[in-house]
């Protein structure tokens, strides 16, 4: 029997309250922790999502998580693995769960075309130009009833969706395990190797989007670097990035 080590997971810190799981890895990661080490919450005071927005949970209802990756790529690779995460999350909640999720570019997770995971994934680069760690933080709605005004209308859990109650532990459980199984795959083959899996998962594919400096379009496909290409009427496609570069340590 070959037994395989559990790579992302190797080490779990289960905190209560913290500022932001991703605060806390940051630390770890600067001290030396070994790649696959994750930091869950119970709450989050200071939750953060992508381009400076907060991200809301109610104490003990949201799977709250940090991953701490060290890729050994170039800089320019990383965005892809904001891809290879989201396609991991959509694969466990459906293992889990039995959920039809979708992802919408990059690496929003909805069921029922509402949001119910967000992915922010956080990178540190070396002075040669290769990824010294990624933070992947990772913020699923799991026993919410309700939301609070703002969100209601976009955002779901898996309590609402499958009206039945889901256990966390589980659920992080086969996260953890999809995770790894993805990031190994992606890790040989790039993200060419699990592109097919992220269209077939695709949310955002044929539908009109707006790119972030503003123009307006159809999403035709995601290109083999993890790049969403937009028919905006130019004749080329528009090759849409989406990454954040946090600064040291
Ligand atoms: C998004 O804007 O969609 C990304 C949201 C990411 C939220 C998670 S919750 C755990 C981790 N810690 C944070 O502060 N943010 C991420």
């Amino acid at each position: 029997m070959t037994a395989v080590s559990r790579l992302v997971g190797c080490v779990v810190h289960a905190l209560d309250t913290v500022d932001s799981t991703q605060t806390v890895l940051a630390r770890l990661a600067s001290e030396g922790a070994p790649e696959g080490t994750v930091v869950t919450a119970r709450h989050q005071t200071g939750g953060r999502g992508r381009r400076g927005r907060c991200w809301w949970d109610a104490p003990g209802q949201s799977l709250l998580m940090s991953v701490l990756l060290r890729p050994p790529i170039p800089a320019a690779h990383a965005p892809q693995l904001s891809l290879v995460a989201g396609l991991a999350v959509a694969d466990a909640l459906g293992t889990a769960t039995g959920v039809e999720a979708r992802i919408r570019w990059p690496n929003d997770v909805l069921v029922d075309r509402r949001k119910i995971c967000g992915v922010l994934p956080e990178a540190v680069s070396n002075p040669d130009g290769r990824v010294r760690h990624v933070l992947l933080g990772m913020g699923i709605n799991v026993g919410q009833e309700e939301f609070p005004d703002g969100l209601r209308a976009h955002a779901t859990s898996l309590r609402l969706a499958t009206g039945v109650a889901h256990d966390q532990g589980r659920i992080l459980a086969v996260l953890l395990e999809a995770l790894g199984g993805r990031y190994r795959e992606w890790l040989a083959g790039g993200f060419a190797g699990v592109r097919d899996e992220w269209r077939r998962r695709a949310g955002t594919l044929g539908e009109r989007v707006r790119t972030p400096d503003g123009r307006e379009g159809v999403a035709m496909d995601v290109a083999e670097d993890g790049a969403l290409l937009v028919d905006a009427g130019e004749g080329a496609l528009t090759r849409v990035v989406s990454w954040a570069w946090a600064t040291g340590p």
